[in-house]
């Protein structure tokens, strides 16, 4: 590539999967315990450090939750040692702290490092959530379409039967309406207990068997997984669902101008981007973290870069626990 070094240079690919690793081995340590706050706070802790011993100067832009309610890892936090590019993060250091605390699969630590200003400023609310994987026109499905007719679209783009389609929905009363709609036009429905930053990247994986993600979960979670997509390919589309007047408020005392608006992929995550993921429990798309007798521990990350669309399966083994992150 000619010209300027870009502000996301390729080292990060390696700096970033470190910091992911090393949350997922933190959290790992509490699965199955029942103790969700515990392997959280596992997670957030490991994390903060990890992010701290990089050269960036990090904001953090969607985090654990707004300063007065998350001591660590809070919207507007800087992180880094305060030398390198300045980034704007989006983090979820343990994504899945139910299924983590009840040992089951799909539980990640998920980062995204963009270039300032590159990634939706989503407040701590619901947002609604539909994607594809890549290779289809653009527009193909829409949140503004009953579930049954972007199912049907789908499929006639897939060139496959409806009843071949299987959709993935968090597990939750609320989308009743959606899981009515998904069987009326024929199609299979995956029911997940929690972690649609994995549902939704499971669309874009053709061993997941998953061809749509349609549903309501965390609007930081959305933008998360919309960073993943702008590297791995896909489509997404996300509005704020809000509870009240006061998210509302506050979603645009964040910068929000629209609280209605339907956000393409691009406009929750523009730009250069890098996502990592590493499994903390095993899962469609990443072994969790394996311990051996030894006292070796194994990782198995996802290093995504939207501007090359390069996809990195890191599987790394840690010779010490005690040492890891030093
Ligand atoms: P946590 O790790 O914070 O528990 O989030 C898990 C999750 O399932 C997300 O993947 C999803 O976006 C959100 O919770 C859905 O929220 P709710 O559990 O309130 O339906």
């Amino acid at each position: 590539m000619s010209g300027q070094e870009p502000v996301l240079s390729r080292v990060f690919s390696m700096e970033i999967a470190r910091v992911t690793e090393a949350a997922a081995v933190a959290a790992s340590r509490l699965t199955g315990r029942g103790d969700e706050k515990a392997a959280d706070q596992a997670a957030v802790d490991a994390m903060r450090t990890a992010l701290n011993k990089l050269d960036i100067q990090g904001t953090i832009v969607i985090g654990e939750g707004e300063r007065d309610e998350a001591p660590m890892l809070y919207i507007g936090e800087k992180v880094g040692t305060g030398k390198g590019p300045a980034l704007d993060i989006a983090l979820d250091p343990l994504e899945g702290t139910t299924i983590t605390a009840k040992s089951m699969p799909n539980a990640l630590a998920v980062i995204a490092f963009a270039e300032k200003g590159n990634l939706l400023n989503a407040p701590d609310v619901y947002m609604e959530k539909i994607a594809i994987g890549g290779g289809f026109e653009p527009g193909l499905v829409d949140l503004d379409r009953e579930p049954e007719e972007n199912i049907r679209l789908l499929a006639a783009a897939k060139g496959v039967a409806v009843e071949d389609i299987t959709a993935c929905v968090l597990d939750r009363p609320r989308h009743a309406d959606i899981i009515a709609s998904i069987r009326k036009a024929g199609a299979r429905i995956q029911l997940i207990p929690d972690g649609d930053v994995a549902g939704v990247i499971a669309t874009t994986e053709k061993g997941t068997g998953i061809d749509i993600y349609i549903g309501t979960g965390g609007a930081p979670e959305g933008v998360l997984a919309a960073a993943a997509l702008r590297s791995i390919g896909g489509q997404m589309q996300g509005r704020l669902v809000f509870a009240n007047d006061e998210q509302r408020q506050r979603a645009r005392e964040m910068g929000v101008a629209n609280p209605d608006h339907k956000y393409t992929l691009e406009e929750m995550a523009s730009g250069d981007v890098i996502f990592a993921a590493t499994g903390v429990t095993d899962g469609s798309m990443l072994d969790g973290i394996h311990r051996a007798a030894d006292g070796s521990v194994t990782t198995h990350t996802v290093v995504m870069r939207s501007r090359t669309g390069t996809v990195r399966w890191v599987k790394a083994r840690h010779v010490s626990e005690s040492k890891f992150g030093t």
